[in-house]
């Protein structure tokens, strides 16, 4: 695979200090090689890349609740897409919801277009930024998580797909990304199991241009009430379930609109745009 000829100069904003850009090599995103390295800002600091995956966080470890830290197994990196992410929107919608229906809403809301730059927020395996990359090669992908497990997945799989893109090892609640850098972003499920769910979304609002897209995939609160008896026991692990209107207030709170919205059993799509 040869890298994207479309990606320009990639520059992603320094975790550590606010000002100071990194550049990032376009031959990162071409996973079909392995590319290790560093990358550095014009203040000194200083990340590796391995394996394609930039990795801005090094030995620190984020706060996370029992439901993120689950992600950094690499047994439920290992079978997350196959086995469960692939038959997900069935089980929690109650009937056959296959990832094509999914796929093709994420495509149809977000639009992408040559030369634009997206963002899949807590990728996991990529699967909606591969997608993406699927549909409109000529695209940049940023795929953002921090899970070293669920980023090496996703790379395996972009390489078996022949899609390329950037793999971000990043905390989604400080994205090291100037403003409005991304035509559009993606983020499914993940909403659920943020500690900082707002703050997040601030974050999201603020790389966003103010005429890109947001595409949200997220499950809200059950209607029959040994659903949500169900809901209130995972709240433990750090879950987090908002009804619509309560997620729609959570939206606008953070500088959107909900342009669009489709709900099916507790999972919701939503276009949200900047107000
Ligand atoms: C439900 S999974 C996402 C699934 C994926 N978007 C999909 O559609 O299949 C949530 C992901 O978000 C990541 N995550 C959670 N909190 C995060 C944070 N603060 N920063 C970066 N990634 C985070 C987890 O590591 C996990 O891989």
């Amino acid at each position: 695979m040869a890298p994207n000829i479309y990606i320009k100069k990639m520059q992603f904003r320094s975790p550590k200090y606010e000002q100071a850009s990194i550049a990032i090599p376009s031959e990162a995103a071409d996973v079909s090689r392995a590319f290790n390295g560093t990358v550095c800002s014009n203040k000194g600091d200083e990340y590796a890349i391995n394996n394609n995956i930039i990795d801005f966080l090094g030995d620190e470890a984020p706060a996370m609740s029992w439901a993120q830290s689950s992600n950094h197994w690499k047994l439920t990196a290992s079978i997350y897409e196959d086995i469960w992410r692939k038959r997900s929107l069935s089980i929690l919608t109650g009937e056959e919801f296959p990832i094509k229906k999914e796929e093709k809403l994420l495509i149809e809301w977000l639009n992408p277009q040559p030369n634009k730059l997206y963002l899949d927020v807590g990728c996991s395996t990529a699967l909606y930024g591969r997608e993406v990359k699927k549909s409109q090669p000529e695209c940049d992908l940023v795929a953002l998580d921090f899970s070293t497990q669920m980023l090496q997945e996703a790379r395996l799989k972009a390489e078996a797909d022949q899609v390329d893109l950037f793999l971000l090892r990043a905390d989604a609640r400080h994205m090291p990304f100037f403003g409005a850098t991304f035509d559009g972003l993606m983020m499914g499920g993940t909403l659920n199991e943020l500690t900082d769910p707002l703050k997040v979304l601030y974050e999201s609002r603020r790389v966003l241009k103010k005429d890109g897209v947001f595409f949200m995939m997220h499950l809200v609160k059950a209607d029959a009430w040994y659903a949500r008896l169900l809901q209130d026991s995972v709240e433990f692990s750090g879950l987090k379930f908002w009804t619509i209107d309560e997620s729609n207030q959570l939206f606008e709170r953070a500088g959107f609109r909900v342009a669009d919205q489709f709900t099916k059993g507790i999972v919701c799509f939503s276009k949200l745009l900047p107000a």
